[in-house]
């Protein structure tokens, strides 16, 4: 089975809300998605690496992206959900091919986290997502503010990125969910009656979102040399 990594890169960052989305702000001498697309591409077992960016993007032909497997698709749609089914259906992977679906905007995934989330799902029927234990006290509010109720935390996880399965399944799976608002591929495969296996990530793994997340993925990658 083919193993192909594809990035939904068709997002205007507006709670970022610079003058160009933030996937292509500079961070480190290289445009922000970048970094990912290189860890993607770094990765032995992967043999394909697709951006998803939006039909209307005047930035992607400004930079050299230089990186091996890399191929752009220009068929963003609305939102994160229909960017990621019309990438799919671009690519139109064999039913059990595998994809690995990754947010442009975590830039500090590292080769190590990639791998562990392919081990972790060798052989599995249906895929699995990098997550973070809850590390807080978790509160349910009510409706004035005040604590409703502590969550245990032990069974609560933070999603991360990349989500990873089988292609034929993710297909049907978005295809069927599109019209409701899933922020993730893995929620669109559990509307299927099926489970995904959560794996470990790491805290780096973070999502650029807002202007303060900058500074932290600069030192993560400068701490790695890139
Ligand atoms: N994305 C996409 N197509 C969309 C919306 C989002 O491909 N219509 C991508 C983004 O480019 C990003 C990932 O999905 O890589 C995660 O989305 P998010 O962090 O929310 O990015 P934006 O939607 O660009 O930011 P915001 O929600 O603040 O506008
Ligand atoms: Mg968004």
């Amino acid at each position: 089975a083919q193993m192909i990594a594809l990035v939904p890169a068709a997002g205007s960052g507006s709670r970022f809300g610079a003058p160009s989305p933030k996937q292509y702000l500079q961070l480190n001498g290289r445009p922000l998605m970048w970094h990912a697309l290189a860890t993607l591409a770094a990765v032995p077992a992967i043999d394909k690496v697709a951006v998803v960016i939006s039909p209307q993007d005047e930035w992607f032909d400004d930079f050299d992206w230089s990186l091996p497997k890399l191929e752009v698709h220009r068929v963003g749609g609305a939102s994160r959900a229909q960017s990621v089914a019309n990438g799919l259906a671009a690519l139109a992977p064999g039913e059990d091919d595998w994809v690995l679906v990754h947010d442009a905007a975590r830039c500090c995934l590292s080769v190590a986290a990639v791998e562990r989330l392919i081990a972790a799902l060798a052989g599995h029927p249906v895929g699995g997502l990098l997550a973070l234990p809850v590390p807080d006290t978790v509160k349910r509010a009510d409706a004035e503010g005040h604590v409703a109720a502590t969550v245990p935390r032990n069974a609560l996880w933070l999603a991360q990125t990349p989500q990873m399965f089988r292609a034929g399944l993710l297909a049907r799976a978005l295809g069927e969910g599109a019209a409701e608002d899933i922020t993730d591929e893995a929620s669109a495969v559990e509307r299927q009656g099926l489970k995904p296996l959560l794996v470990e990530g790491d805290a780096q793994n973070f999502k650029v979102t807002y202007p303060r997340d900058l500074a932290l993925a600069k030192a993560i990658l400068a701490a790695r040399g890139g």
